[in-house]
């Protein structure tokens, strides 16, 4: 029999509570043996009473899963930081395995959590962090393992996409569509973290650990989130054959990594335009595998509790084989040792979407070009929609590929013309037909 002990019962250790009882024969087949719920703690009572669980399986304090000897795996499921850290590390001091969902715990804490893990000889395992249900974690580990990773494209978030979609596609403003996301329950506790990009960052962090084995590091990801997005820009995008989603990328130029989240521009046809609503997806290429989709819900309590007891039986199948860490949490022995340079946003070279409000003269295209060309950016389209409203026009113009650095020197000196009114809007494109029309 191996042993669980759960730590949060909120929506995720909910549905984790459910499987763990209602498929208990199911498991104890696949398994060959019995995988049991042993104890849940929680501290709210009313989430205790909601718990298909015995009395006897629930308690309010943390300890007494940490210290009971009879458990073997750990599952944190209470999300935020500081405490969950202390309660991981508490686990695998004791020589306990752990299965979190935490993301962000991975992306601020996972080096040092990983590394104390590989010191007591026990499993870290984490496929519920990233893109909920969706087997990606395994897929990288395993699936993946003898590729090299050229690049990624991630709708990582649900609430980003459930709002970009409502927006662009039902006409909803950005507080309705926030307001229906955090009805259904996929938003973040604190949705800023959605918002802004940062669950997206967190979750990007691991994907380019796993993807390039290298430490966990948040810091050089640059993020911007969707919080200021004009619902302007996703029609104008979209007239240019855009649809506009938050990406996390990340791409293997040989010796330097580039990741990033932010809003981003790709074509219509892409896959990865026809995710919509709070699904998550992943665009990869590996240099073996070539291109791969994986696509599914990335949030929510089932989804979510899939992802978690898919690696509860992973470990157990390890403790019952005595295989413990037969794969490595990163997919690779020596990730934490070879840490891996991220290139700065400014070094990277890509096609821009930029909106300019100007006056509707003669010689203003004239000028503003002019300042692009300056800084060696050359222009694929450009179209200026309608007659001044308010003394100013939008100039939209897609531009072939640039060095960000160059692309924002451009837009600061544009910004300072007389017949623009600041700030320009720029959005970074995906776009491969872009890069092959400039060659
Ligand atoms: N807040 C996250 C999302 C939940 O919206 O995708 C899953 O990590």
């Amino acid at each position: 029999m191996v042993k669980v002990g759960l730590i949060g019962l909120g929506t995720v250790g909910l549905g984790v509570a459910r499987l763990l009882s209602e498929r208990r024969e199911m498991l104890a087949r696949r398994l060959g043996r019995q995988l049991v719920l042993k104890r849940a703690a929680e501290i709210d009572p009313e989430r205790r009473s909601k718990a298909p669980l015995a009395p006897g399986q629930l308690t309010a304090r943390d300890k007494d899963i940490l210290e009971d000897p009879d458990i073997d795996i750990v599952v944190e499921l209470i999300g935020g930081t500081d405490v969950a850290r202390d309660l991981v590390l508490s686990a695998i001091s004791r020589g306990k395995h752990v299965v979190t969902a935490n993301k962000a715990l991975l992306a601020l804490h996972g080096n040092e959590i990983l590394a104390a893990a590989a010191q007591k000889g026990v499993e870290v395992a984490f496929e519920a962090a990233v893109c909920g249900g969706v087997p990606l974690i395994l897929a990288l580990r395993q699936g993946l393992a003898a590729n090299r990773i050229q690049e990624m494209l991630g709708i990582l978030n649900g609430t980003c996409n459930y709002i970009l979609t409502q927006m662009s596609q039902s006409g909803m403003s950005y507080d309705q569509a926030l307001a229906e996301a955090q009805a259904q329950g996929f938003a973040e506790a604190d949705p800023t973290l959605d918002l802004e990009g940062i669950d997206t960052a967190h979750k990007l962090a691991i994907l380019v650990s796993l993807a390039y084995a290298t430490p966990l590091n948040l810091d050089p990801i640059a993020v911007s989130g969707i919080s200021n997005l004009d619902p302007l820009d996703l029609q104008l995008a979209w007239e240019f054959g855009y649809a506009m989603k938050l990406l996390a990328i990340t791409r293997n130029d040989g010796s330097l990594i580039e990741a990033r989240v932010h809003p981003t521009l790709i074509p219509k046809d892409h896959m990865l335009a026809n995710v919509s609503g709070a699904f998550n997806a992943v665009y990869l290429t590996g240099d073996a595998v070539g291109p791969i989709l994986l696509y599914g819900q990335g949030a929510g309590m089932m989804p979510t509790a899939s992802a978690v007891v898919s690696d509860l039986l992973d470990l157990a199948r390890n403790l019952t084989r005595g295989a413990n860490r037969r794969v490595p949490p990163l997919g690779s022995e020596t990730a934490l040792e070879t840490p891996r340079v991220i290139k700065p946003l400014d070094e990277v070279v890509t096609n821009y979407y930029i909106r300019f409000a100007a006056l509707d003269r003669p010689g203003v295209l004239s000028q503003i070009s002019g300042i692009l060309g300056n800084h060696n950016i050359s222009i694929a389209a450009v179209i200026q929609k309608g007659r001044e409203v308010k003394g100013a026009v939008p100039i939209v113009m897609i531009t072939h590929e640039a060095k960000e650095a160059n692309a924002r020197q451009a837009l600061r000196e544009i910004d300072l013309l007389p017949v623009v009114s600041p700030p320009a809007v720029f959005y970074r494109i995906e776009d491969p037909h872009l890069h092959a029309a400039q060659i």
